[in-house]
């Protein structure tokens, strides 16, 4: 690996840390790019490019099926990194960690290997009116084939879930699933999960934590999150798309049925009958994305040596800023809480103008951010919205990257004047 541009400290320094990224090298329109939407992916630093590059040029070969040199080093260089992404979130043991294609993926295998067993007529599952499609779309649907309740926490007017809501939420159901994002992708509310893993666990429920949002950002910790499951993608947090990971509490994965069924997922295969691996091989079956893998294991390295906290500090330090700069432009609505419970994520409209205009016009200025529902159209339902702008930040945000997106809000107000 590649020397690091930083060490672990509090304060990161962005500027070091954009000379690791080469896509921060070329113009856009001729300008440099202002890349403010890494929520909904982030860019790749050389330390993980290289060790992609390197891992195929020198390691390649299928894991777990192999006994010559290939096979055993990708199967080394696989594992390796489950070990890295286990300890990189406090999990008890590396064999609750579930390679899947994403976070969407993983809570589709929560919802039907779990559900589909577990729900029925009378059971309740709770989401918020936060989420994401991704761990909302698997979970009404699920309940819809079980026959089981689907229903969501309220949100206040700030943007928060409202907490004295949930036993009217509950509505003396019987609450089996309680699944909430841990950072809202299109407010950047921070919700509280050791407090609603407690309220589930009080219900009889299992836990899911949606991460896509939190793990790039800031120190997870599933034992004390309290949780039972918790999903996350590696492209949104330095890492190659196609492969993000699953945690589960081993005795909930060791007693689930298996989500897809193939090669190397099972113990014996018969005419009569077919058996199961252990976990975590039971929720790998088929050709894994390896290469990937063994990417999002660097991209862990690089996030840890950086440090979370001082990711999680900077981009807090850029919201804040965010914030108080669009708040000052007349004709700009934000959406969501105040700076100090939310993370790196701005929503916001101006007056008159749609998402997609402002984000088209920005864009001829070398700006980049996300328009449009942010696949939370029941949120933009209660906001009484169809779309909104986003900015969102990342290590290698700049100040300076802020500033010109207000800049560009003028001219964006000018050109539809
Ligand atoms: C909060 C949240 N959950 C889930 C997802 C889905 O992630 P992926 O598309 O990587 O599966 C996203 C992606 O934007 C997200 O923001």
């Amino acid at each position: 690996m590649s020397p690091m541009a930083v060490t672990p400290q509090l304060k990161l320094d962005a500027t070091k840390i954009r000379a690791d990224f080469p896509i921060f090298e070329q113009l856009i329109h001729g300008k440099p790019l202002a890349y403010l939407d890494s929520a909904v992916t982030s860019h790749k630093p050389r330390q993980v490019l290289d060790v992609l590059r390197s891992f195929y040029e020198t390691s390649y070969g299928n894991v777990h099926r192999g006994v010559y040199t290939l096979s055993e080093r990708s199967t080394e260089a696989y594992e390796g990194a489950r070990q890295k992404i286990a300890s990189f979130i406090n999990a008890p043991a590396p064999r609750e960690l579930i390679f899947t294609r994403s976070a969407t993926e993983g809570i589709n295998l929560v919802a039907y290997a779990w559900g589909l067993s577990n729900l029925g007529p009378g059971d309740v599952v709770v989401v918020t009116e936060l989420e994401h499609h991704s761990n909302f779309v698997p979970w009404q649907y699920v309940a819809g084939r079980t026959g089981a309740d689907f229903r969501m926490i309220p949100l206040d007017d700030g943007g928060e879930l409202q907490l004295d809501a949930l036993d009217t939420v509950a509505g003396g159901g019987n609450v089996k699933v309680v699944a909430t994002g841990l950072v809202s992708n299109s407010l950047g509310t921070i919700n509280p999960i050791e407090r609603l893993a407690g309220w589930a666990h009080e219900q009889g429920a299992i836990m899911v934590v949606d991460a896509a949002q939190a793990a790039p950002h800031r120190r997870i910790d599933v034992q004390a999150l309290g949780c039972d499951f918790l999903a996350f993608s590696s492209h949104k947090m330095c890492g190659p798309t196609s492969v993000g990971a699953l945690w589960g509490r081993g005795e909930l994965l060791e007693a689930m049925e298996p989500f897809n069924l193939g090669g190397h997922m099972i113990r014996s295969v018969r005419f009569e009958e077919t058996t199961w691996g252990e976990i975590p091989a039971k929720f790998e079956a088929g050709t894994q994305p390896i290469a990937e893998a063994v990417g999002f294991g660097a991209a862990v390295d690089y996030l840890n040596e950086v440090g979370l906290e001082a990711i999680e500090q900077h981009e807090h330090e850029l919201a804040a800023y965010a914030l108080e700069r669009l708040g000052e432009i007349p004709g700009v609505t934000l959406y969501g809480p105040p700076a100090d419970r939310r993370a790196g994520i701005v929503s916001f409209n101006v007056e008159g103008i749609h998402p997609h205009d402002v984000s088209q016009v920005l864009d001829w200025e070398g700006i980049a951010i996300r328009a449009g529902h942010h696949c939370c159209q029941p949120l933009m339902q209660k906001l009484g919205v169809s779309a909104t702008n986003r900015a969102s930040f990342y290590l290698y945000t700049l100040q300076d990257e802020i500033d010109r997106l207000i800049a560009g809000l003028e001219k964006v107000k000018k050109v539809f004047a």
